[in-house]
């Protein structure tokens, strides 16, 4: 029977998905429609605790009380340790972001990855990072690829249970990004906190099957030929790969029933941008969540003459993915 320590502390970095993950088979479970695949945003990190509280279950976000919704989403982490360690007593839960949050930056990763890290080590469970791959899931699906670092393959899963539906490395992730020496540029500018959130976004009912279900089709071979092409250290076909798999989800998303917009008016100049940088033969290809922001998959070499040429359009940040 394992023991709650006095305090628990959890740090994960977000993430940016080169393949994305849009639709659950399962909306109780959190069992996505396809895999999915990222990189971590290392410069984006939330440090999460968790002690106990005399006045009832309490979260608070970068010094902030929650609301409701933001609430769910880490009750249903704290609710899996509660049932398997049978412990119930009240807990207090402190989220810091060190980046903005609902702008498209998978704040909620992070965030419910470090709550899922911080929960194991007070509710005393050492459980092995695919079994918190899972339950940061059932937060956050995102939060599933945000528990370690590296090339991090979200496996659909077959099972109804979703015991084969969590992330992990692929196989010789440090080696590749290594060998890649990958970065990201996140270009950060002013909006308010997006109107839609992911969950609501995805919903299936929101879309035509069929072109649902040919974006399902598209997103499946798309992650299965980016895995090849990281396997083959071939940096532009995954730079190609990347751009078109964000730019198919966010045409998906215009063509549900009810369209909705997660871009912003700059965003086709920044687009621009980046397609010129790279006929002038840098490695820049673009990428963008259910957010306005646009991160740029690049090199480390070419990261600061990327990030300068688009000082104009916002505060650039360099995630250097060689970092272990
Ligand atoms: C566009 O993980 O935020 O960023 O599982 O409902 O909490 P829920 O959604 P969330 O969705 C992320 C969607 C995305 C793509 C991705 O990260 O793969």
């Amino acid at each position: 029977m394992s023991r709650h320590q006095n305090i628990g502390t959890g740090r994960a970095a977000a993430n940016m998905a080169l393949i994305k993950y849009w639709g659950k088979r399962d909306t109780q479970l959190y069992l996505p429609t396809t895999g999915s695949l990222s990189l971590p945003l290392t410069q984006f990190v939330s440090t999460t605790t968790c002690e106990a509280s005399d006045d009832g279950d309490v979260l608070y976000l970068n010094g902030v009380k929650a609301t409701t919704g933001q609430h769910q989403k880490a009750w249903r982490v704290i609710q899996q340790f509660r049932a398997l360690t049978g412990q119930q007593n009240s807990i207090c839960v402190r989220s810091h972001n060190n980046f903005p949050t609902a702008q498209g930056l998978a704040s909620s990763a992070s965030g419910l990855a470090a709550l899922t890290k911080a929960a194991n080590q007070y509710y005393g469970t050492k459980l092995a990072p695919h079994l918190l791959s899972m339950i940061a899931r059932q937060g956050s699906g995102s939060a599933a690829r945000s528990i370690e670092r590296g090339i991090m393959l979200w496996h659909k899963g077959r099972h109804r249970d979703g015991i084969d539906s969590y992330a992990e490395p692929i196989q010789n992730s440090h080696a590749i990004l290594q060998k890649l020496q990958l970065a990201f540029v996140t270009i950060l500018t002013p909006a308010t906190e997006k109107d839609v959130s992911s969950t609501v976004g995805m919903r299936l009912e929101n879309y035509p099957r069929s072109i649902y279900n040919k974006w399902v089709r598209q997103n499946t071979k798309d992650l299965k030929e980016i895995l090849e092409a990281f396997h083959q250290l071939d940096l532009p076909r995954i730079g190609d790969i990347t751009e078109r798999n964000f730019m198919r989800l966010h045409l998906l998303i215009e063509s549900a029933h009810k369209p909705i917009r997660y871009w912003k008016e700059d965003a086709p100049h920044i687009l621009g941008r980046i397609r010129a940088m790279r006929q002038s033969g840098l490695p820049a290809w673009a990428t963008m969540d259910a957010g306005h922001i646009v991160t740029i998959l690049t090199t480390r070499t070419a990261s600061i003459t990327v990030a300068s040429m688009c000082e104009d359009f916002g505060t650039t940040i360099i995630h250097d993915l060689t970092q272990k």
